[in-house]
C-alpha cells in the first residue's frame, strides 16, 4: 500500500504528565519536537502529506495519535482508547479523518481498542488483547473488518512483560515477513509468517514502519538496523529518544493512510 497522508500531532506542554511505564525520566520537549519534526520531514520526504493537528495541552499523551483511529483502504473507524485519559483525543484525530472519510465508523462502550494494538499484514490484521484493547473492543473491530474483506486474528498480550501494545512487539515489513520481539514471536497466530527477530537487549526496536518503500527504525539499535540492512530493507533510523521515555513508538506518532 502507497501511503499519501498521515496525521500527526506534535507533543503539547505538559507532555512529561502522559502515562509511561518506561523508568527511563521524563522527557525533554525541545528535543522530543525536533524529533517530531524530523518523523514529518521523513514522512514528506517519502511522498506522504502531513495533516498537522495543533498541540493539546490537555492530552498529554495525544502526540501517540494512532491510538485514536484505523485507517484501511476501505474505510476508516474511530477507536475508543482504553486509558480514560486519552478517550478525549478522539475528536480532533475523528474531525481531521472527517475531511476524507466522512462517516467513520466507530468503537462503542463496553469496547476499547487503541490502534497500537491493531496490526494490518495486508488483508489481515492482527489485533491485540491487551490492558487497553479489550475482547468487546477486538470483537467489533474483527466485525468492521470482516465487513470490509479483512480477516483478524487476536493475539493476547496481557502478562508478556514489557508489551504495552501489540506494536510494542510486533510489526510487519511487507509480504510474509514480521518483525517481533520476545514472546510474541512465538505465538501460534504468528505460524506460516517468516519472523525476523529483534537482537536480545533492543526490544524496542521492534516497533518500527513501512513507508512507501523505506523502513523507519528506531535510532541506537545497531544489531537491528545490521539484520535488516542485511535483508536489503532501505533503512532510515529516527531518533525517538524522548517518545520511548513515554512508551511511544514510530508506529504511534501518525495514522497513515
Ligand atoms: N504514553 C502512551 C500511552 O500510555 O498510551
Amino acid at each position: 500500500m502507497r501511503f499519501t497522508r498521515a496525521i500527526v500531532r506534535p507533543p503539547a506542554d505538559g507532555f512529561a504528565a502522559g502515562i509511561t511505564s518506561s523508568g527511563l525520566g521524563p522527557p525533554d520537549l525541545t528535543l522530543a519536537l525536533e524529533q517530531h519534526e524530523a518523523y514529518c520531514r521523513t514522512l514528506e520526504r517519502l511522498g506522504v502529506a502531513i495533516v498537522k493537528l495543533d498541540p493539546d495541552p490537555d492530552f498529554p499523551d495525544s502526540t501517540f495519535v494512532e491510538d485514536t483511529a484505523i485507517v484501511t483502504g476501505r474505510g476508516a473507524m474511530l477507536t475508543r482508547p482504553g486509558a480514560a485519559s486519552r478517550t478525549g483525543e478522539v475528536a480532533a484525530v475523528g474531525a481531521a479523518l472527517r475531511g476524507w472519510f466522512p462517516q467513520p465508523a466507530e468503537i462503542a462502550a463496553p469496547g476499547t481498542v487503541d490502534g497500537g494494538d491493531v496490526c494490518e499484514v495486508g488483508r489481515h490484521f492482527f489485533v491485540g488483547l491487551s490492558e487497553r484493547t479489550n475482547r468487546e473492543g477486538a470483537a467489533q473491530l474483527a466485525g468492521w473488518l470482516a465487513g470490509h474483506g479483512f480477516s483478524a486474528s487476536v493475539i493476547d498480550i496481557r502478562g508478556m512483560p514489557g508489551l504495552l501494545h501489540l506494536k510494542t512487539g510486533l510489526s510487519w515489513l511487507g509480504e510474509l515477513r514480521l518483525l517481533a520481539a520476545g514472546e510474541i514471536a512465538e505465538h501460534e497466530a504468528l505460524r506460516g509468517w517468516e519472523i525476523v527477530r529483534v537482537p536480545e537487549g533492543e526490544a524496542y526496536a521492534a516497533n518500527c514502519i513501512r513507508v512507501n518503500g523505506a523502513l523507519l527504525v528506531a535510532g541506537g539499535m545497531p544489531a537491528t538496523s545490521a539484520l535488516l540492512g542485511g535483508l536489503s530493507y532501505q533503512l532510515v533510523p529516527l531518533e525517538m529518544s524522548e517518545f520511548r521515555k513515554m512508551d511511544g513508538g514510530l508506529s504511534c506518532l501518525s495514522v497513515r493512510w
